[in-house]
């Protein structure tokens, strides 16, 4: 059987796409379209190949997965039962992870805005590490961790430098001085970790070489005034694991430790954040042509507002009903949201034959689509939870109504 988008969970054999084991057909005779799916087994799979690959590097490395590319709790219990860890960035998320068992140890919590809420309910489940994006929080954080009689460790977000990047401390002189007064003003804190995360869908070496020089010439101004931190955070960035093969993903990392040994700094965990990594190659839509339009325009029945540009997902469509021919024709795919923005390509190599009905397949929507996903007023998908040959429906809209978490 040959893989589609190269992906080894999604084949085809003799004009038959199989999803995992289930036949194509099977689904759409079941189900109406759209509908979204997930793998599990290539979620357990990119896990497994993340882990191996960064463990042969790292003696003591981390993973902590960054939960708002995915918050479904079906799917982070998957993720719980490979014992990673979570990357939070609001209550929602810690009342999710703490109700599915993650335990405190494995939780790092932390973004732009820390409300007192969220600070007290980090302290008092003990979590692991709270981020700070501004320094200003540590006296909020130290104040809170004082009253329930505990030591708070903390991680800071450095400014990767990247482009006009607004996230994260830029460490001047003034800043270091603040830093250094906090760290010996405030008896309830710990500083123990420093975090970059450079970007989204980084494909090219040198972007992790910057976020390395990030976090090296950061740590080298920290010793030199004497604050110490014991781990380096890279945060996530990778792009989907059928984007980045395991060979790739090898070179970085390899890259990264040489890089890491020549910048002779000290640490003593390495962590990462994958998000979109673990999860983003394990989602696909199906979804219908509901019109063929002039100049090989077709229409189909999700668009923008459940399958975001925001998402910046590697898409990939594929004409489903006519699996087996050739896909080379530049086509332009518009999406269902009655704006003319509603574009899901443009000039995208699809089959000559566009019929309405045509069933639709795209990829790499695991990350980031539901996250981003609007309230336009459509009916939202199904989802499917597909292992083997099980199909478990995890999302039913008529009975679940939403999928946003509180
Ligand atoms: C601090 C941090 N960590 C991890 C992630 C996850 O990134 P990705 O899904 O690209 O791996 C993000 C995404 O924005 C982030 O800001």
């Amino acid at each position: 059987m040959k893989k589609i988008s190269g992906n080894p969970f999604l084949k085809k054999e003799n004009g038959q796409i199989f999803i995992d084991l289930v036949p194509f057909k099977n689904l759409i005779k079941k189900y109406k379209t759209p509908i979204l799916i997930f793998l599990e087994n290539r979620i357990r799979d990119n896990i497994k190949s993340f882990r191996n690959v960064f463990n042969t590097e790292f003696k003591r490395f981390k993973c902590f997965y960054s939960l708002k590319a995915n918050f479904l709790p079906e799917i982070c219990k998957i993720i719980y039962s490979e014992g990673i860890g979570v990357e939070l960035i609001g209550l929602p998320e810690l009342k999710l992870a703490l109700k599915i068992g993650f335990p405190p140890s494995r939780i790092i919590i932390g973004g732009p805005y820390l409300s007192k809420e969220l600070i007290e309910a980090s302290i008092k489940s003990k979590v692991r590490e709270i981020i700070i994006y501004d320094l200003n929080d540590l006296k909020k954080i130290n104040s809170i961790a004082q009253k329930f009689d505990q030591v708070q460790n903390i991680s800071i977000r450095i400014n990767s430098q990247k482009f006009k990047s607004k996230l994260g401390i830029v460490l001047n002189e003034h800043k270091i001085k603040q830093l250094k007064e906090s760290c010996i003003l405030y008896q309830n804190i710990k500083l123990t970790s420093i975090l970059s995360h450079y970007s989204t869908q980084m494909n090219d070496l040198n972007q992790y070489k910057r976020n390395i020089a990030t976090i090296s010439n950061n740590l080298k101004v920290l010793l030199s005034h004497n604050i110490n931190v014991e781990n380096i955070n890279f945060g996530g960035g990778f792009p989907e694991a059928t984007v980045m093969p395991q060979d790739q993903l090898k070179k970085i990392a390899k890259s990264i430790r040489i890089l890491l040994d020549e910048s002779e700094i000290n640490y003593r965990n390495v962590y990462f954040e994958p998000g979109r990594y673990f999860i983003g190659d394990s989602g696909l839509f199906i979804a219908k042509i509901v019109k063929v339009g002039e100049k090989r325009w077709i229409f189909l029945n999700i668009g923008n507002h459940i399958c975001p540009k925001f998402a910046k997902c590697s898409l990939r469509f594929y004409n489903a009903s006519l699996i087996d021919k050739p896909h080379k024709y530049k086509t332009s795919i518009a999406g269902i949201v009655p704006t003319d923005q509603d574009v899901l390509a443009k000039n995208y190599f699809f089959t000559e034959q566009l019929k309405q009905g045509n069933k639709i397949m795209i990829t790499n929507t695991g990350a980031y689509c539901l996250t981003f996903s609007n309230r336009f007023p459509y009916s939202l998908p199904k989802i499917l939870l597909i292992k083997g040959n099980d199909v478990n429906e995890i999302f039913d809209p008529e009975i679940n109504q939403d999928f946003s978490i509180n």
